[in-house]
């Protein structure tokens, strides 16, 4: 189990545009607020020379044991959660950023299990989710009937794995790319719809099968994403969220999310003390 020390000592695991901004965040503001790096990989570490102490690279993530930690961040590819994520609950809270990777039910259910087992802690981030713990009360409370997200962005954000938009011209405005439960889109845009997974595991009851999403490229929106959100709920219960994402051409991550998610770390900082959360999903 990650025993607490006075301040909590990240892992960062990928480097891309968020691992860098939390990377840069937690040793500029960190020492303040009780939070320090303990390692940063990336795939290609010699983009971390010069840019992170030598002595908090880590060349090898299969050593991650080596360095004392309470919370691992994955901010680097739903592939590394699959390959990573238990071994990473033996030693630290885990905080999943590409919860994309939890609609493989095995490896949703190994990663619980690793959870309970070491008494550490499964982090959602909220990232561009609006409303997350609102949604997970409702469930608990058995009164969630329904949710649909809808995200919609200009082609060139979406990272698909099917051929589905090779063909986008400037200027052909809306296409709706899918429709469908979150299971199946979570393997076509395993990138893109991170908020739509955070938006299952809240709906617990639904769960990835039971939330339905849609993709919608519209090269309308030069300069944002938007995500919308309806939940119904018993009695005639519902609402509808539409939040506007600032980003910028081609960004698979809108720029408001770097925020999120660094207030979710902030969160962990809080939530750290409560031991009722462990081995649960845990909103932030
Ligand atoms: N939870 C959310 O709301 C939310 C929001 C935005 C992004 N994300 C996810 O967070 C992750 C990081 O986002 P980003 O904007 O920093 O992306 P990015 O593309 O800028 O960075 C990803 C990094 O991971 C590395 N990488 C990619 N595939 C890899 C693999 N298979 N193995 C090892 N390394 C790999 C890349 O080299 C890069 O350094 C992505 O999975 C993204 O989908 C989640």
């Amino acid at each position: 189990m990650a025993t607490r020390s006075s301040t909590l000592r990240i892992g960062v695991v990928g480097y891309g545009h968020l691992g860098q901004y939390l990377v840069e965040r937690i040793i500029k503001d960190g020492a303040g607020l009780g939070l320090t790096l303990a390692f940063a990989w990336n795939r290609n570490p010699h983009k971390l020379k010069g840019l992170v102490p030598d002595h908090l690279i880590l060349e090898d993530l299969s050593a991650f044991k080596t360095r004392v930690c309470e919370v691992i961040v994955e901010v680097c590819h739903p592939q590394i959660v699959k390959d990573f994520g238990v071994q990473f609950l033996s030693h630290a809270h885990f905080l999943v950023g590409s919860p994309s990777a939890l609609c493989d039910p095995e490896l949703n259910q190994q990663l619980r299990q690793a959870a309970s087992l070491h008494g550490n802690t499964l982090y959602i981030p909220s990232g561009a989710l609006w409303g997350g713990q609102d949604i997970q009360r409702l469930n608990d409370s058995g009164a969630l009937t329904g949710v649909f997200v809808r995200m919609s962005k200009h082609p060139s954000c979406f990272r698909l794995t099917e051929d589905t938009l090779s063909d986008w011209t400037e200027g052909e405005g809306r296409r709706v790319l899918f429709r469908g439960s979150v299971a199946e889109l979570c393997p076509l845009a395993p990138n893109n719809v991170n908020t739509m997974a955070a938006v299952a595991v809240a709906a617990g009851t639904l769960g990835f099968p039971g939330v339905i999403g849609e993709i919608v490229s519209d090269t309308a929106l030069r300069d944002y994403h938007v995500v919308e959100v309806e939940v119904s709920g018993a009695h005639g219960f519902s609402v509808h969220t539409v939040r506007r994402n600032p980003a910028q051409l081609g960004a698979v991550t809108g720029s408001a999310t770097y925020n999120s998610f660094w207030h979710s770390l902030l969160g962990e900082l809080n939530a750290s003390g409560q031991r009722w959360c462990h081995g649960r999903f845990l909103f932030l």
